[in-house]
């Protein structure tokens, strides 16, 4: 650990940099290690950014970095992976992304490092499991920002149905970050009051299409502009503070499931307490039995898609 809060951001890419972006002004890291296999924009994002730490009012020491850099780290976070203007499904970056695991993961731990290891490497509950099994770490030492960017999106979505200010929505989303993802409409609500108060259409029908509106965000988003990036990098910044700070905040973490949700021994988004020792403990919300069916098929897809992962850290 250093003296201060030491972040090693390890993927410089649209959603590295803008986390990176977001960290500096922030204030909540002391130093900022920036760790690419592109070089050049390692470089040039880290001048870049120390332009802009002047005007901010606790200026992040910014570096380029090596994995030595972890020996002291008191994050280390993943957001490298393949570009999401090859994205077709999430599915297909399995075997890439966790090659780059492989490629990296040891000489983090080589380095002496034994905290939290925070990811938003897609497909991300997948990648979670790759990176606690080549780090042998704990479990809640892996911490995958899972559904957070999907409950943003649940949210931002009932906000604008029901005319009224998004940080009163109080719904979530489970499973997977992607194609079996769960939008909980059981417990949604608004301060306390249920959802259906304010928006009455709610059928099973009308949450599929929501459901799929969720899901399709990104592919429009990537469509008009080739990635998304500012919405993951302010849930990787809410992650980041509640480990740093040791916020116990409540986030929508791809945590490590030991029974909860009636699913064991996989990754998977679920409200999770976030402190500095990473996943703290799993929270149980009631879900219905139609969600909980979807929940066991996205954990089931999960298992299977894990398999893909494996013939990458046997090989
Ligand atoms: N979890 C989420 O909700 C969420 C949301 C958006 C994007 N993502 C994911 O984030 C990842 C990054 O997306 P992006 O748009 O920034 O991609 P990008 O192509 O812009 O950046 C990826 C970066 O990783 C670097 N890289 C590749 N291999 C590396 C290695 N071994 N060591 C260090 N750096 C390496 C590349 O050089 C590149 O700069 C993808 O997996 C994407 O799907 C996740």
């Amino acid at each position: 650990m250093s003296n201060g809060n030491k972040v090693v951001l390890i993927g410089d890419g649209f959603v590295g940099s803008s986390y990176a972006f977001a960290l500096i002004n922030s204030g909540l890291a002391t130093e900022l290690a920036i760790i690419d296999i592109r070089k050049d924009k390692e470089l040039a994002d880290v001048n870049d950014l120390l332009d802009a730490t002047v005007l901010t009012s606790s200026p992040t020491i910014v570096k380029t970095g090596t994995f030595e850099d972890c020996k002291d780290a008191d994050l280390v976070v993943l957001a490298y992976g393949n570009s999401q203007k090859n994205l077709v499904n999430r599915l297909n970056d399995i075997k890439i992304a966790s090659q780059m695991v492989v490629d990296t993961i040891p000489q983090v731990v080589e380095a002496g490092y034994d905290g939290v290891i925070l990811l938003a490497t897609n497909p991300v509950d997948v990648i979670a499991r790759v990176v606690a099994e080549v780090s042998g770490f704990p479990k809640e030492k892996i911490v995958g920002t899972g559904t957070s960017l999907d409950t943003a999106r649940f949210n931002q979505y009932l906000a604008l149905e029901s005319k009224l200010n998004v940080s009163d929505i109080n719904a979530y989303v489970i499973g997977e970050h992607g194609n079996s993802s769960v939008a909980v409409w059981s417990n949604a609500n608004v301060n306390g009051i249920n959802i259906r108060e304010f928006i009455d259409k709610i059928d099973d029908d009308y949450k599929d299409e929501v459901g799929e509106l969720i899901r399709d965000k990104a592919f429009k988003i990537i469509k008009g502009k080739g990635a998304t990036h500012f919405g993951i990098a302010n849930c990787l910044l809410a992650f980041t503070k509640a480990i740093l700070l040791d916020e116990k905040r409540v986030l929508m973490a791809s945590s490590y499931l030991n029974g909860e949700y009636k699913n064991k021994g996989l990754y998977t988004g679920v409200p999770t307490i976030i402190g500095k020792n990473g996943a703290e403990k799993i929270l149980e919300m009631p879900i219905d039995d139609r969600e909980q069916k979807m929940f066991d098929k996205s954990c089931k897809d999960l298992n299977e898609n894990y398999k893909l992962a494996l013939e990458v850290i046997n090989k």
